[in-house]
């Protein structure tokens, strides 16, 4: 018996949408079929290319597929489907920045290299506004090693709401991530419009609703990742996390560039592990300055720009990323008092607004 699309779409006619609890083919999502002999290909057209459904999808279609009688392969392709296909399923489709039109303050938290700690930053920052009485989202920007849910210990999945999606939450903050749709240890591979696109939709389609401050956590570097998402944001300013070594200087010369040619203002650059706190024998706190006092402050009064902090290098910090429950948590620690501080610095600047 040779196969043919009609016998196809009868077989697809029962997976639903898990959301929609509506059928693939009536959704209009089953965007094309190929038979070659007894190979079957599908593609499905997703109403977002960060549905967080895709993998069961994917299964659903394909095991649906390889059932029919005479199939002796099935393949499924996802695509996204356009801006007019998602109108039609969802009644409207949302403006592209629908998702932060009630955020007051996006502020990006990058820096020149690889783990000087822009995600500690980003996640302690965000635990510091929120015990101040601001609402906090935090956006995972770094599509290709999204660590903001181990830091934050998230391991659940957000769920879809008339075409958005509702971000998770955890101490209080707002949470939008890669990591938390693909699922920990999910090998990520993005192209370039493929990040793009994604940065998109967690602006566009994800349901922050009223925040004061949406920080966004950066990928490293001053490489296109970090362009697209520098471009593809309404940015109040971004902060440069730097460890104090002279060799940084060049790497923060560099970031300054980046963002000073996209004219984002630069909100202060923050030092992270200048310093060194370490217990004696006889219980003592000693600091030990690894690099010579002062070494960040120095590079913002070189490059002009507010100087908001030096973090000290800490095993409580790691610790705290490690175990998902970050250190600021605890107001009587000395890591909450160095990120409430950053805020005291950060929030008289006049590119942040007090109201929308
Ligand atoms: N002040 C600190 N004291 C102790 N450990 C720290 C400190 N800051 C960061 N770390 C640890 O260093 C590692 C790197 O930090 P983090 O992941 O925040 O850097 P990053 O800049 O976000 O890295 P990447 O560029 O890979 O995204 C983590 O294990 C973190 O827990
Ligand atoms: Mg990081």
């Amino acid at each position: 018996m040779s196969i043919d699309k009609e016998t196809v779409l009868a077989a697809l006619a029962s997976v639903q949408d898990p959301e929609l609890k509506k059928s693939l083919v009536d959704l209009g999502m089953i965007h094309d079929i190929e038979i070659a002999g007894s190979a079957v290909k599908v593609t499905v057209a997703l109403t977002m290319a960060e549905c967080p459904f895709k993998d069961r999808l994917k299964e659903d279609v394909r095991s649906a597929v390889a059932a029919i009688e005479g199939v002796t392969e099935a393949k499924v392709v996802l695509t996204v489907m356009t801006s007019e296909e998602r109108a039609r399923i969802f009644g409207r489709e949302p403006e592209e920045m629908e998702g932060i039109k009630e955020v007051r303050n996006i502020i990006a938290i990058g820096s020149g290299k690889g783990g000087v700690g822009k995600t500690t930053v980003t996640v302690n920052l965000a635990v510091a506004l929120h015990q101040k009485g601001f609402s906090v989202g935090i956006l995972d920007a770094d599509m290709h090693g999204p660590d903001i849910p181990i830091m934050l210990g998230i391991s659940e999945r957000p769920l879809g709401s008339g075409g958005m999606l509702l971000p998770l939450e955890r101490h209080g903050i707002k949470v939008m991530s890669t990591g938390v749709l693909t699922g920990e240890g999910t090998p990520i591979v993005w192209r370039g419009p493929l990040v793009n696109k994604a940065i998109k939709e967690f602006l566009g389609h994800v349901l922050w609703g009223k925040l004061d401050f949406l920080l966004v956590d950066l990928p490293p570097g001053t490489g296109d990742a970090a362009i697209t998402v520098a471009d593809a944001i309404p940015l109040a300013g971004v902060i440069i996390v730097t460890t104090p070594q002279k060799v940084s200087v060049s790497d923060v010369r560099r970031s300054i560039g980046l963002f000073h040619s996209k004219d984002i203002p630069i909100l202060g650059i923050i030092e992270n592990m200048g310093s060194m706190r370490i217990r004696t024998a006889d219980g003592e706190i000693m600091t030990i300055d690894v690099f010579g006092a002062g070494g960040g402050e120095k590079i913002a009064k070189a490059f002009k720009v507010p100087f908001l902090g030096s973090i000290p290098l800490d095993p409580s910090i790691r610790e705290g990323g490690d175990a998902g429950r970050p250190p600021s948590l605890n107001l009587e620690s000395d890591v909450s008092r160095v990120f409430h501080q950053i805020v005291e610095n950060i929030i008289p600047n006049p590119r942040i607004k007090k109201t929308l």
